[in-house]
């Protein structure tokens, strides 16, 4: 069977470039799941601590986030969901893949570069300016304790956005090199280790939805203005404002071109992977819209409807849940950790027994 497994940040409700691009694929997954599938997704707070965070704010969101999940169709009793931390197994696989992360293909990483606000061929061994904070270790580590998270699952596919395939190339290549190493080993007890198995990258059609303020970044949580996305929990009001101020052009009329009418275009994309049901294609979409002379605003109307509709029951369920007993939510994201702690120590004991770390019981 397949094991699946994928992560998000706690960052409160996710975004439509979260929902289209990775989420959505979750619950699909899981609904095509056969009966010897497993499917685990985890909110990813230990990440979170790599930025600075609010404490209070912290606790808050990750059940914001976890409540989204559950409220997007994802079911604790087919899918194992559950809080990162609640597993101490992820931080300990880490450290035994940091030892053989390379830090030269870190330091390559988007993210980093973005994130550390290094230039693309600083040093990070150098100290930083001494008018700047220091880098910190954990966010430059970020990507090995990714590929903790997947590996200790014996995971074979991931479902995530185009924005998470660097670190999904780095998780493979740090599975190699263990597989390389340790699997030859001849451990006490005789029996070598099987090794990881690569995970593959799962990309759902949508894999980039960008910013309703500025098409040519992606949506993101943290853009400071919020007018560039939408929540998958925000009312039909407010999508409808928010559709209203997105960034087109004045070009008459309605076509798909990506290059030269980004802001349309990702408002077609975004109409169509609401619902792909509905329409054989983009074009359909756009060719039906350019016959009847649709104007812009009309255009908008119509992508607005579309995503009140498809998000309407997602709201609804979201706010029902968050109705419930926090103490009550907590638990259940505790019983989904004590299925994932199960899977994951047999994983950390075989390595660790290839490794020469385990002593007989
Ligand atoms: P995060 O929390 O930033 O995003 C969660 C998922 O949403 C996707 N995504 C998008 N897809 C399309 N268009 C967008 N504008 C857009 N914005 C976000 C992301 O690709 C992702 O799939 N590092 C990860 C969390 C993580 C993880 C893992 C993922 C930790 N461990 C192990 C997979 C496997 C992250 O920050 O995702």
């Amino acid at each position: 069977g397949k094991t699946i497994f994928s992560g998000i940040q706690p960052t409160g409700v996710p975004h439509l470039g979260n929902y289209l691009g990775a989420l959505r694929q979750w619950v699909k997954l899981q609904d095509e799941a056969g009966s010897d599938d497993r499917m685990l997704y985890c909110v990813v707070d230990l990440h979170a601590v790599t930025m600075p965070q609010d404490p209070r704010a912290l606790i808050k969101s990750t059940m914001e986030t976890y409540a989204s999940l559950i409220a997007i169709g994802l079911d604790p009793k087919r899918s194992v969901i559950f809080s990162q931390q609640d597993v101490l197994e992820h931080t300990q696989l880490m450290w035994l893949l940091s030892c053989h992360a390379s830090m030269g293909y870190l330091g390559r990483m988007t993210q980093w570069k973005s994130k550390s606000g290094m230039a693309d061929d600083a040093n990070p061994m150098e100290a930083s300016a001494p008018n700047k904070p220091a880098l910190k270790l954990g966010l430059f580590s970020y990507p090995v304790l990714q590929a903790a998270d997947i590996l200790l699952y014996r995971t074979t596919h991931v479902p995530v956005g185009e924005d998470q395939a660097q670190h999904l190339e780095f998780a493979r290549e740090l599975a190699n090199s263990m597989n390389h190493t340790y699997c030859r080993a001849t451990p006490p007890s005789q029996t070598p280790w099987e090794g990881f198995p690569l995970p593959q990258t799962i990309l759902s059609p949508a894999k980039r939805i960008m910013s309703l303020q500025d098409p040519a970044k992606k949506m993101s949580k943290s853009d400071p203005d919020p007018r560039s996305r939408i929540l998958i929990t925000d009312s039909a009001d407010v999508i409808e404002k928010k559709i209203r101020h997105a960034l087109t052009d004045s070009i008459q009329g309605v076509s798909y071109d990506r290059e030269l009418r980004p802001g349309v275009s990702n408002l077609i994309d975004i109409m169509y992977y609401m619902d792909e049901s509905k329409y054989t294609s983009v074009e359909q979409i756009v060719d039906g819209m350019s016959g009847a002379n649709v104007t812009m605003k009309t255009m908008k109307n119509q992508v607005a409807k579309s995503i009140v509709e498809c998000l309407a029951p997602i709201r609804e369920r979201y706010f029902e849940i968050m109705a419930r007993r926090p103490e009550d939510v907590a638990e259940e994201m505790r019983e989904g950790a004590v299925v994932a702690g199960r899977r994951a120590r047999s994983t950390l004991d075989r390595l660790k027994e290839a490794m020469g770390l385990r002593r007989p019981d």
